[in-house]
């Protein structure tokens, strides 16, 4: 219900009668008057006269309400430990697919190979819960397909030069916009699910803990919404999806920096250096070694000469 008042007041610069809500939604004003309350709770600034209501702004919030289309599956968390960990409890006890579990900001904020994602507030942090109906080998191509198309969001909407890195960082030049992380669980040889976890630097300063991190708001000298990029991605996201993924290895290596390049990959053992020739239809990173050998390799964290 707060999603079409909220609809019905952004769609109005001017006052919106309660008796006109509470006929055209078809609930009492007595309840309107509730939702209204509950929204004014919430940041909102709603001016509320004799005459009816005006929303006058509204905040950078993250309700469920903000995301009118999936707004059954959005799960917001002003302060959560991990969006991972409750998106993995949730998609155990059964959530649909493109369930998504936001926070405002974390507090054990998870990054690949153990690391520490430091989510303070400004940042958007979330976890979508995919369940595929696709062989375990192929669930990489979902982690491909979620950074494209935040990369497009990114260059679309905001005119950011959005470039992919492997496997899955997003770089705005040589600097960390987003990070990227996924989990997942097979029963026989079907995908039970595939959690992909987003931490973008938006609003947020990244760089006392990444000083090779940047965020949007440094980027365009601006502060932005997260929900609208959080809306865009969803839908950017959602329709690729329905699309399909057989194309998405090869549309990967066209916005990509890794390859061609001198790299360094680590893993949570060792650490390989060489010259990065090709991502094959694995998602794997192939390495050419300073002997001329190839090497596939299929996690990692990847360095860039020079970068
Ligand atoms: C990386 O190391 O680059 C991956 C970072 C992934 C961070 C996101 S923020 C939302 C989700 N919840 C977490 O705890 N981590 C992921």
């Amino acid at each position: 219900m707060k999603s079409r008042i909220l609809e019905k007041l952004r769609a109005e610069a001017e006052v919106v009668s309660g008796e006109a809500l509470s006929a055209e939604l078809g609930i009492s004003r007595v309840s309107v008057w509730k939702h209204i309350r509950k929204l004014v709770e919430c940041g909102y600034d709603i001016e509320s006269t004799p005459r009816g209501y005006r929303l006058k702004s509204s905040p950078d919030a993250l309700f469920s309400w903000e995301f009118p289309k999936i707004k059954d599956r959005v799960h917001y968390y002003e302060v959560a430990d991990s969006t991972m960990d409750i998106a993995r409890e949730m998609a155990r006890n059964g959530c649909p697919d493109f369930t998504v579990v936001i926070a405002g900001a974390q507090k054990k904020g998870r990054g690949r190979l153990k690391r520490t994602w430091f989510s303070t507030r400004g940042g958007l942090y979330f976890t979508i819960v995919l369940r595929p109906q696709i062989p375990p080998a192929l669930s990489y191509r979902l982690n491909f397909c979620a950074s494209l198309a935040l990369a497009s969001v990114f260059r679309e909407k905001y005119d950011v030069g959005a470039m992919v890195k492997w496997p899955n960082d997003i770089l705005a030049g040589d600097r960390k916009l987003v990070g990227m992380l996924s989990e997942m669980e097979a029963e026989s040889d079907l995908v039970s699910y595939v959690n992909i976890g987003i931490g973008i630097n938006v609003n947020n300063d990244p760089t006392p803990d990444e000083p090779k991190a940047v965020s949007l708001r440094e980027i365009l000298g601006r502060e932005v919404l997260r929900k609208d990029v959080l809306a865009d991605f969803l839908e950017e996201f959602g329709n690729r999806l329905k699309t399909g993924t057989d194309r998405v290895i090869s549309e990967w290596k066209e916005y990509t920096v890794t390859l061609n390049r001198m790299v360094k990959v680590a893993t949570m053992n060792e650490v390989t250096e060489g010259f990065a020739k090709d991502v094959d239809e694995d998602g794997a990173l192939i390495l050419e070694l300073p002997d001329g050998t190839l090497k596939k390799v299929i996690y990692g964290d990847c360095f860039i000469s020079g970068m």
